[in-house]
């Protein structure tokens, strides 16, 4: 009975293999608009998409990134400047992308811009916190999609959206999984809407890989300026020791946790966007497959235990 049920699986997985391998033609008339491109993952799709023959139109923050990646790129790669907090810069870039693609229209857009910080205990944050980040991880992911939709659906495209493994469970504090469930709830209802159009959405949603996101460096420095304007009280409720002991935490699941080969990521938007036939979903990363996922699938009171747990707690902690 095992051994069948191992065929089974198996079998799935080599019909899924195959399926999946047939790629879209003609990618040399294809266009595709990536957000956040000076650096880390969408810097890396945009070379890579670019070697495959895709005319890639590059998204940057910075100036700087625009002018490094045009040097080591084709000349079938644009850029274009866009911050996506920022509906004036949004709509801008979309004209000039409307103007490039023409009859075409646009294969996919991908949603990759976001932000780490702010990200703290959840009593140590204010408004203003929240608003920051949703603006570029949520709004942003909204305001770009809304914005080239009638582009995608004249050219039956794509939308990856890059969400988290923290778009599925939450064991910290703060506006990113909020972001990234918000990332989520979009594509999924999108999906559905623009099915009809033959408009097809998928999610990103990595494990733990090192790119400024991830920075260390960056992450204490936040939780240290978080840490220092807190009121004295609250201090004294979390001790202090508590920084210390949280960035031997941070320290400790990072380095167990961090994959360097972002290719991993980068490998699953290329499939989203060149498959003839994408998946809804994708989890790149050991982490996300064998420790977050399944873990999301638990009975909530067994992940909150182990959170629980092995995280830093406040000196005057009641557990
Ligand atoms: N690395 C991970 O472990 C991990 C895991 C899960 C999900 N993700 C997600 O993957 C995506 C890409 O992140 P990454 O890991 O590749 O980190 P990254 O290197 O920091 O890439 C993020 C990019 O977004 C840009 N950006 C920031 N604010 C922006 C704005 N307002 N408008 C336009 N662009 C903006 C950044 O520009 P600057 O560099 O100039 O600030 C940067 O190029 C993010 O959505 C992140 O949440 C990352």
């Amino acid at each position: 009975m095992f051994l069948y049920l191992l065929g089974l699986v198996v079998v799935w997985f080599i019909f899924r293999w195959y399926r999946e391998l047939e790629r879209v033609s003609d990618k040399g008339d294809k266009y595709v608009y990536i957000t956040g491109c000076d650096s880390g993952f969408g810097n890396l799709l945009a070379k890579h998409l670019d070697k495959l023959g895709f005319r890639v139109i590059a998204g940057c923050y910075t100036e700087k990134g625009e002018d490094e990646l045009k040097k080591v790129t084709s000349d079938r790669l644009t850029t274009v400047h866009v911050d996506v907090t920022d509906s004036d810069s949004v709509k801008k870039a979309t004209a000039s992308i409307k103007a490039l693609v023409g009859q075409k229209g646009l294969w996919a857009v991908v949603n990759n811009a976001g932000v780490s910080v702010p990200s703290g205990p959840t009593d140590w944050l204010v408004i203003e916190d929240y608003k920051s980040m949703l603006a570029v991880n949520l709004l942003g992911v909204v305001d770009v999609t809304l914005s080239v939709l009638p582009l995608i659906k004249q050219a039956e495209g794509r939308v990856i959206n890059v969400s988290s493994v923290f778009g599925r469970i939450s064991p910290f504090g703060g506006p990113y999984c909020v972001s990234k469930y918000g990332v989520e709830a979009f594509s999924d209802s999108l999906r559905i809407n623009m099915a009809p159009f033959g408009v097809k959405v998928a999610c990103i949603e990595p494990g733990f890989f090192k790119t400024n996101v991830t920075d260390l460096v960056l992450l204490k420095g936040n939780v240290k300026k978080l840490w220092d304007r807190l009121p004295e009280d609250v201090k004294r409720d979390y001790g202090n020791d508590f920084l210390d002991i949280s960035f031997e935490h941070l320290d400790n699941r990072f380095n167990q946790f961090t994959d360097s080969d972002l290719m991993k990521v980068v490998g699953c938007m290329e499939h989203g966007i060149s498959a003839v036939r994408p998946r809804t979903r994708y989890s790149p990363g050991w982490d996300a497959k064998f420790f977050w996922l399944p873990l999301s699938y638990m009975p909530t009171f067994l992940s909150d235990t182990m959170f629980l747990k092995n995280g830093p707690k406040p000196k005057i902690s009641k557990l």
